[in-house]
């Protein structure tokens, strides 16, 4: 059932934001970071992939972890949570701030506002910045991609090709930050799904929106560390939530 406050404020809304994180694309079978051990870091030290240093020590380790991730994207389907979210979207005025690399949003139809983390595809020079569309072709092939693989080399400059992803201690990609700020604070409601709420600044947008009297909903199957600071927290998974929320919007 739908909480009935986060209904009565979902049908004032005319402005939602929505925070997203690794729980949103969970169901659609992308591996969350943190919460059970067959997350991302359960399985893997972030500092030895997901950091700028890490690509200059072995960039063949590092292209051939982010090309299984970019395979296994391509290979699922964005789920029912994603598409109650575009369908909110023709409904409502709906901001999708998320912190996912994969572009599960955007195959649902949604517009997002701000990749806060970046997106995997979104490949570019590791030297010169500029930004290079490749055509995969490991991503299609039908065998395992090995353990070692050489990134493209930039046509401009010969530098490595890097994936779009922030990495730890970079910084966010430019005006991400502000947007998603500007539109959370004037949002009417937020939403805040499959997130954890450990990882700054994203976790910072609920705060402050709710300091600004924004309505805070967690939809998130388990607690996390801003479950306090919210109005409401809906204890159950977005490719469940999402659509019921629809659907009691349209009954
Ligand atoms: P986490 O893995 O930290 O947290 C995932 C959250 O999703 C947890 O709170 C789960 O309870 C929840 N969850 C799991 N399944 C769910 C479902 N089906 N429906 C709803 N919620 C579900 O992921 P993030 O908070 O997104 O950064 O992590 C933030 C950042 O940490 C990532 O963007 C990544 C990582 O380091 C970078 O790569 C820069």
């Amino acid at each position: 059932m739908v909480p009935e406050q986060l209904l009565a404020w979902l049908k004032q809304a005319n402005r939602i934001s929505v925070l997203t994180g690794a729980g949103m694309s969970a169901e659609s079978g992308v591996p969350t970071f943190r919460d059970s051990d067959s997350s991302l870091w359960s399985r893997y030290d972030p500092m030895t992939m997901a950091t700028p240093e890490a690509f200059e020590e072995d960039p063949q380790m590092v292209w051939a972890w982010y090309l299984h991730r970019m395979r296994l994207i391509r290979a699922v389907e964005p789920n029912s949570g994603h598409l109650a979210l575009a369908s909110l979207g023709v409904r409502r005025h709906v901001e999708i701030v998320t912190q996912n690399v994969d572009d599960l949003h955007e195959r649902a139809g949604s517009t997002v506002l701000a990749h806060l983390h970046g997106s995997l595809f979104e490949t570019r020079c590791f030297d010169c910045d500029e930004p290079v569309h490749l055509d995969l072709p490991e991503l299609d092939a039908e065998d395992d991609v090995p353990e070692r693989v050489q990134p493209p080399f930039c046509n401009r400059c010969g530098g490595l090709i890097r994936p779009g992803v922030v990495w730890f201690g970079e910084i966010l990609p430019p005006d991400a930050f502000e947007r998603s700020m500007d539109a959370c604070t004037n949002s009417d409601l937020m939403l805040v799904v499959g997130t954890s709420g450990i990882v700054q600044p994203a976790a910072t947008l609920p705060l402050v929106a709710g300091g600004a009297g924004v309505p805070l909903v967690e939809i998130n199957p388990v607690e996390t560390n801003i479950s306090d600071e919210m109005d409401i927290c809906w204890r159950v998974t977005a490719a469940e939530g999402l659509p019921l929320l629809l659907d009691a919007l349209d009954a």
